[in-house]
């Protein structure tokens, strides 16, 4: 990995093609312009490295619709947009990340999330169309407690220095 790493936001624009990549992967695409959502693109300086997505509910916050291309897959990519959007949690003051996952929890579990049960998240996140729905009974649950913010993770456009340690 060289150079910096950014989080842009994505414009209303932008969400036909992250829409695009999620219907590839059989994802949660049909809610991403209601309102509520924030999905992110993250770069570095080759190009683009994947998107991700919150949705907030107090001091707990939603991950959802996290995509790598799928050549770009295998490299440390899919690790960098977690912890690219987990650094826009903390600057939202976010304490804790949920998400539900059919295919991917073994990659959230090596990237420090934990299982837990649906009924341990939040009411906020119980509520959520993707618990509340759109997402099966049978997708994993998984939460990660966030670390304190970091220095510079305020702006809407966040530099992240690669090789940074993983969000706990
Ligand atoms: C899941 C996804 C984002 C992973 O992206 P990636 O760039 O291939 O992942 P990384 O290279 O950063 O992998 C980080 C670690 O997780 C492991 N890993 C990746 N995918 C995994 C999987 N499905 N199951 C178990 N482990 C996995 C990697 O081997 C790597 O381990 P290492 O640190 O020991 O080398 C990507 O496969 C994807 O876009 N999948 C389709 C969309 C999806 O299912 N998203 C999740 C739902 S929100």
């Amino acid at each position: 990995m060289t150079g910096s790493r950014t989080a842009t936001p994505l414009t209303m624009q932008e969400l036909p093609a992250l829409a695009v990549l999620l219907a590839m992967e059989g994802l949660p695409n049909q809610d991403i312009a209601d309102a509520g959502r924030r999905f992110w693109r993250v770069d570095d300086p080759d190009g683009l490295l994947g998107y991700g997505g919150l949705e907030i509910y107090g001091r707990d916050g939603l991950l959802r619709s996290v995509v790598v291309p799928p050549d770009r897959r295998g490299k440390g990519d899919g690790h960098a947009v977690v912890d690219a959007l987990s650094r826009e949690a903390l600057a939202l003051g976010l304490e804790r990340l949920w998400l539900l996952t059919i295919g991917a929890a073994g990659f959230f579990e090596r990237i420090g999330f934990t299982r837990a049960e649906r009924s341990e998240a939040p009411p906020g996140i119980r509520a959520s169309a993707q618990f509340a729905g759109l997402c099966p009974g049978s997708a994993v649950c998984l939460r990660r407690d966030l670390g304190p913010p970091a220095e510079g993770t305020a702006s809407a456009v966040t530099a992240i220095p690669p090789e940074t340690a993983p969000v706990r």
